[in-house]
């Protein structure tokens, strides 16, 4: 975790006013779960909604997973779920008496997600939020994540209740911020990392989603939705750019289909890399906040 400190300077804290107050943890008072064998919890979010949170967390389990390692997701948009969509599952969750078991995909990543607790896809979770909060919890501290290499948290868009909840009860080690070229992506997002910065929760690197469009007859590179502007958000916060992906059809089509698993790019190859140094930078170099 990252060591203790104040908020970043020269900018008021957003933070409510419990969070940081108890024993300068910048924890707040709610007790932080133990992280049992799961070695790496990385949050994926960024505020805005349908920036491809959902898709970059599920594309991201799948590239670790091809790699042989243990991945978890672990859905926390309770309200929106949409990574069981992504990989082609269905429910239920089954607890045995001794903890939830997740679910488990076709290429072997355990995800666990409200989803799996409701009838159908059209079926709505209709929750009040300290309900909605409470599940979180369990779902981190409830269930047999058992030996995990990563696990990544889907975050829903928005800075309230839901990532407040993850970032003071669940042991992050970090958080991954995925945007879009378009000028209200990149000020959300913004928003998020500030939150994120103001809870103690070590920001690990930005992801530009839907970059590019790779013309299909001249191969040229199309700015579909304008100038990307990671570079300068990352230079700003001082944080790396490990993602850069293009819009690419298939994703679409391959994640309505539950089949995002087949899903293969040299962009995602790389991402993966980047974001496993970072990872491991941000372990390293960090102080475990107990
Ligand atoms: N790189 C991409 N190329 C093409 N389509 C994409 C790409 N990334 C995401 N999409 C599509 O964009 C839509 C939104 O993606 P996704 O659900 O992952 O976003 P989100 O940020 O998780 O949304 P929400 O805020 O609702 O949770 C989906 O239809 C997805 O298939
Ligand atoms: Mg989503």
């Amino acid at each position: 975790m990252a060591p203790d400190g104040p908020p970043a300077a020269g900018r008021p804290s957003s933070a409510p006013p419990h969070a940081g107050a108890a024993h300068g943890t910048g924890r707040g008072l709610l007790q932080r779960l133990d992280k049992g064998r799961v070695a790496h919890v990385v949050a994926v979010g960024s505020g805005k909604g349908g920036v491809g949170k959902s898709s970059i967390t599920a594309l991201l389990a799948v590239e670790l997973r091809r790699r042989g390692l243990a991945v978890g997701i672990l859905d926390a948009d309770i309200t929106g779920p949409s990574i069981p969509k992504l990989l082609g599952m269905t429910g239920p969750l089954v607890d045995r008496g001794e903890g939830i078991e997740p679910a488990t995909s076709r290429t072997g990543i355990s995800v666990v997600s409200s989803q799996f607790m409701v009838e159908d896809e059209q079926t709505p979770v209709i929750w009040r939020g300290p309900l909605v909060t409470r599940l979180i919890t369990q779902f981190f501290g409830g269930v047999n994540w058992g030996a995990l290499d990563y696990l990544l948290i889907d975050m829903p868009p928005g800075t309230s209740d839901v990532p407040l909840t993850v970032f003071q009860t669940v042991p992050i080690d970090g958080m991954v911020f995925v945007l879009t070229p378009q000028d209200l992506a990149a000020l959300i997002v913004t928003k998020a990392m500030n939150m994120a910065r103001d809870l103690h929760v070590p920001l690990l690197g930005l992801v530009d989603n839907m970059s590019w469009l790779e013309c299909p007859h001249c191969h040229e590179k199309v700015e579909l939705f304008g100038k990307s502007r990671v570079d300068r958000i990352g230079k700003e916060y001082g944080i790396p750019v490990i993602g850069q992906l293009p819009v690419v059809p298939a994703i679409s089509e391959l994640a309505d289909a539950g089949r995002l698993e087949d899903h293969h790019a040299p962009e995602l190859a790389r991402f993966a890399d980047a974001f496993t140094k970072a990872v491991d930078e941000v372990t390293k170099s960090s102080v475990r906040v107990l």
